[in-house]
């Protein structure tokens, strides 16, 4: 069993005194990145949805919704969702299919007491909720989710679209919210003329599906799509309702690269735990973490660049650390970063101020 400790022992107290590995969040630049993102999109008719697995944190989530503009929440799985309604959000979208019987009773009965719904891109699964919605007497949300390049989920624009929204429409349970498309496969590439283009074009198809489904007298109240990547360009699309964008809040190494008007608001706090020379080796590794886009960068101290990342260990060269330093390292990924740990410490200007828990790392169901 891992010892749990208070964490009013840390707060008020220095950064460097946290326990490592651990996360810690810079509330002003946390602050600043809502800030921004809320303020853009407070004077368009494109609201923002900020996705929560990209640090699968309530109180983060209800700050989200706090800074304004937001018309909810979005997350990835269901038991986020339920991570969620159980915090008090009251309006979820699950961008994913909700698979299964167990998971669509679930998915019913979270709607008595919230709004929380989810994509679909099949007429089994429309099925499977429609049941689970009608045996528990409420109505689910649902979009249909248009596979628009990325080449995940979803089904090709065209006459599946309208046609899977067709029978939506005619399920007594479910209620036909609109349209989905995420263009994921472009958010961090090329220059941002280029990634403008690419959105432009891939979400064409989608928003001529909105046309499709009007004309086949079918309502289309909402598309919603959209990334940190994109949300100056998707956000501005005419027929747009909402934006999923997530990495803005904390950002990572790799968004960095494309985002500098958001500041990297998260970081790893590791210890060095051994060093010779100019070679030293910090206590976090790939437990700890999310490197699907390369390895992590070195905060705060001049020269030293990451060799390697093992599985609890980071080879650091090109600084002179002792022994019991802190060190601060930007994951390249921080979605799954968030994923591996239980919580993350609130500091500004360098002092503790809170601890947030982080509910749903781990859920994956
Ligand atoms: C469907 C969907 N929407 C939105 C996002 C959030 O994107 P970002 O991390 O670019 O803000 C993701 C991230 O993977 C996603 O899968």
């Amino acid at each position: 069993m891992t010892q749990e400790y208070s964490p009013d022992r840390f707060i008020g107290r220095p950064v460097a005194e946290l326990i490592t590995p651990t996360l810690v969040v810079d509330s002003e630049a946390l602050d600043r990145n809502l800030r921004l993102l809320s303020e853009y999109f407070g004077s368009r008719p494109c609201k923002l949805r900020p996705h929560f697995k990209s640090h699968k944190c309530v109180t983060l989530a209800r700050r989200q919704i706090a800074a304004g503009n937001c018309t909810g929440i979005t997350c990835a799985k269901l038991s986020e969702a339920e991570q969620l309604v159980a915090g008090g959000i009251d309006d979820v979208l699950i961008d994913n299919q909700v698979v299964g019987r167990e998971k669509a009773r679930r998915l019913a009965e979270l709607n008595q007491s919230a709004t929380v719904s989810a994509a679909v891109d099949s007429p089994e699964n429309v099925a499977q909720l429609d049941a689970a919605a009608r045996e528990a007497g409420v109505t689910i949300g649902v979009l249909v989710e248009v596979d628009i390049g990325m080449k995940r989920c979803g089904v090709p624009p065209g006459e599946l679209t309208p046609e899977l929204a067709y029978v939506v429409a005619q399920a007594e349970g479910l209620r036909l919210r609109g349209l989905q498309g995420y263009e994921g496969h472009l958010v961090t590439k090329g220059t941002f003329e280029e990634r403008r283009q690419l959105t432009l074009d891939a979400m064409r198809p989608l928003i001529e599906m909105r046309h499709a489904l009007l004309s086949c007298g079918l309502s289309c109240p909402v598309i919603s799509g959209g990334g940190t990547g994109t949300y100056d360009i998707t956000g501005n699309i005419p027929g747009m309702g909402e934006v999923q964008a997530g990495s803005y809040a904390l950002m990572d190494s790799h968004y960095r690269k494309v985002r500098p008007e958001f500041h990297v608001a998260r970081c790893v706090l590791a210890t060095i735990i051994s060093s010779h020379g100019a070679h030293a080796v910090a206590d976090v590794g790939t437990k700890g973490l999310g490197g699907e886009f390369g390895l992590p960068q070195v905060e705060g101290l001049e020269g030293a660049t990451v060799l390697k990342v093992a599985e609890e260990h980071t080879v650091i060269e090109g600084a002179t650390c002792r022994v019991g330093d802190k060190i601060r390292l930007i994951p390249s990924h921080g979605c799954t970063t968030n994923n591996l740990y239980r919580r993350m410490w609130v500091a500004r200007n360098g002092i503790v101020e809170a601890m947030w828990p982080i509910e749903a790392a781990g859920c994956l169901e």
